[in-house]
């Protein structure tokens, strides 16, 4: 069985949704760069291993991904997972987890990558977004995309009302992807697309979010 760490900056729901699905993934560690992020606790209480590597603490990204990636191989996980982790990863620590480092955005990206996709979207006048699940590469939120879902954007949609609907799909294909990683059916190739195990049909989910 793969084992993982998954990265959290906050509350964790992604990271709630990954524990909660029963993946063939055992969860060695839950990391947070920030002491307060409210993911902690409950992750402590289900009995998973925690740890702060607090940014604040490091003079640059370098210190800060060094010592997280010495976390990260001192507890000896095949995956890396964010799970609304809000730190920019340096070339060489994603480099060293290539094809084991995994990101979710809530965009369909290309479009609307960075921060405060949801504004984005608003702004843009879109009638559909959504979230991405890609392999994480040195060019930020643009690595291969192994699955998207797509919700409406209402007329009288916020930010708010928008990022839960949003966010109810991230819980959804967020698992679903790390799923298809664990038992190998997609990997990043050596060329840096999707590669898919031979005989690994293709299927479309219709994500509704409402009847
Ligand atoms: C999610 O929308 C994630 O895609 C984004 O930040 C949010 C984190 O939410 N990067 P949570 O901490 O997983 O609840």
């Amino acid at each position: 069985m793969k084992s993982a760490a998954i990265l959290i900056s906050g509350r964790g729901s992604n990271m709630r949704s990954l524990v909660e699905a029963n993946l063939p993934v055992s969860i060695r560690r839950v990391v947070s760069n920030r002491p307060g992020a409210g993911g902690l606790a409950w992750a402590a209480e289900r009995g998973i291993e925690t740890t702060v590597i607090d940014h604040t603490r490091h003079p640059d990204r370098s210190s800060f991904d060094a010592a997280l990636a010495l976390e990260l191989d001192g507890a000896g996980v095949d995956l890396v997972l964010l799970a609304g982790f809000m730190r920019v990863l340096t070339a060489p620590f994603v480099d060293r987890f290539r094809g084991r480092l995994i990101n979710i955005h809530p965009s369909l990206l290309p479009a609307f990558p960075g921060l405060h996709t949801h504004r984005q979207a608003l702004d843009a006048g879109v009638r559909v977004h959504g979230c991405t699940v890609h392999f994480v590469t040195p060019t930020l939120d643009g690595g291969p995309i192994i699955a998207q879902a797509a919700v409406p954007v209402l007329p009288d949609d916020t930010e708010d009302t928008l990022a839960a609907r949003v966010l109810a799909q991230e819980h959804v294909i967020y698992p679903l992807s790390v799923r298809l990683v664990a038992e190998g059916k997609v990997t990043l190739g050596a060329d840096g697309r999707i590669s898919t195990r031979a005989g690994t049909s293709a299927t479309a989910r219709l994500v509704v979010p409402w009847e």
